[in-house]
């Protein structure tokens, strides 16, 4: 049994953490509980993925340690610093192909981030941001279509775009809302492997969201298990010996049984709890 509980690690080396976060949404019926007294840490170089059935939380919690939505109760931190909205510091690729901006070329939205005052470095020249954005475009695979336009192409270069603009600006912490769910099979494995191969070049800290078992077994190295509505930790699991050359086998297998015993023989969503 891998299971076990998250006690996280001394604070030296953790990248990000949350403690007891509880998120909740004003609605016209009052106050409802998406996620409740969630815990999880990741040191750096880490892949922690969230992981859990659609409605748990992951998104929200995702947005909290993104600094978009305020905790009801618990604290995120980065780095040790207390997340109070965003920063330079975290850097979000959503799963909508439509992140990048129509009207500039696939370089110039690369490029946009680094030209922007409140970038950790200060911003960068015309030129200097223009060959820092054709680097991370090389790394993604993108060298081919660096001038061209978003609407011109797939849905699988978009988000390796997004991930070439979220690379160069060099943030802590990548947060990754299920970026490859609205792509077909064989593209979007495509995009696990090299999103792996760039993490170990790359050394960056990922928060990774999925409802895909698969998924999570392959690309965290941390998968964090959650519960339905409000989203409560099921258990976490050391995932690091699945990746690139490990994704199959009796062990993987056994894995992805596990979890999915433990997601599925969770309780049945329960009505909306109000608090
Ligand atoms: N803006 C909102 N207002 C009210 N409820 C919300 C809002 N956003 C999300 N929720 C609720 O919070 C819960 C968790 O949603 P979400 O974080 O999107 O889950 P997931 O990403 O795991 O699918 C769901 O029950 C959802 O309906
Ligand atoms: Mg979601």
């Amino acid at each position: 049994m891998l299971a076990r509980p998250d006690q996280g690690r001394p604070d030296g080396g953790i990248a990000f953490a949350a403690r007891g976060l509880t998120l909740d949404y004003a609605t016209s019926r009052g106050s409802v509980r998406a996620v409740d007294d969630v815990s999880f840490s990741a040191g750096e170089g880490e892949r922690l993925v969230l992981l859990g059935r659609s409605g748990c939380g992951k998104s929200s919690i995702l947005k909290a340690v993104a600094g978009f939505i305020e905790p009801a109760d618990g604290e995120i931190l980065v780095k040790g610093r207390r997340v109070n909205g965003p920063g330079p510091d975290r850097i979000v690729v959503f799963q909508e192909f439509d992140q990048l901006l129509p009207w500039k070329t696939v370089r110039e939205n690369v490029a946009f981030p680094l030209r922007v005052s409140a970038r950790p470095g200060g911003r960068l020249s015309k030129v200097e941001a223009s060959e820092r954005a054709a680097d991370a475009l090389r790394k993604v695979g993108l060298e081919r279509v660096i001038d061209a336009y978003p609407h011109t192409l797939s849905g699988g270069m978009k988000q390796r775009a997004a991930i070439a603009r979220a690379l160069v600006t060099n943030a802590d912490v990548l947060l990754m809302d299920e970026p490859f769910a609205a792509l077909d099979a064989l593209t979007r494995r495509q995009l696990q492997e090299d999103l792996l191969r760039l993490a170990e070049a790359e050394r960056f800290t990922l928060l990774f969201v999925t409802h895909s078992i698969e998924e999570a077994i392959l690309v965290g190295t941390k998968l964090h298990l959650l519960s339905p509505h409000p989203g409560r930790t099921i258990a976490s699991f050391d995932t690091s010996e699945f990746g690139l050359g490990n994704s199959g086998g009796d062990r993987f297998e056994r894995v992805v049984k596990e979890v999915n015993g433990l997601l599925f023989d969770a309780a049945p969503i329960p009505e909306s709890v109000h608090v």
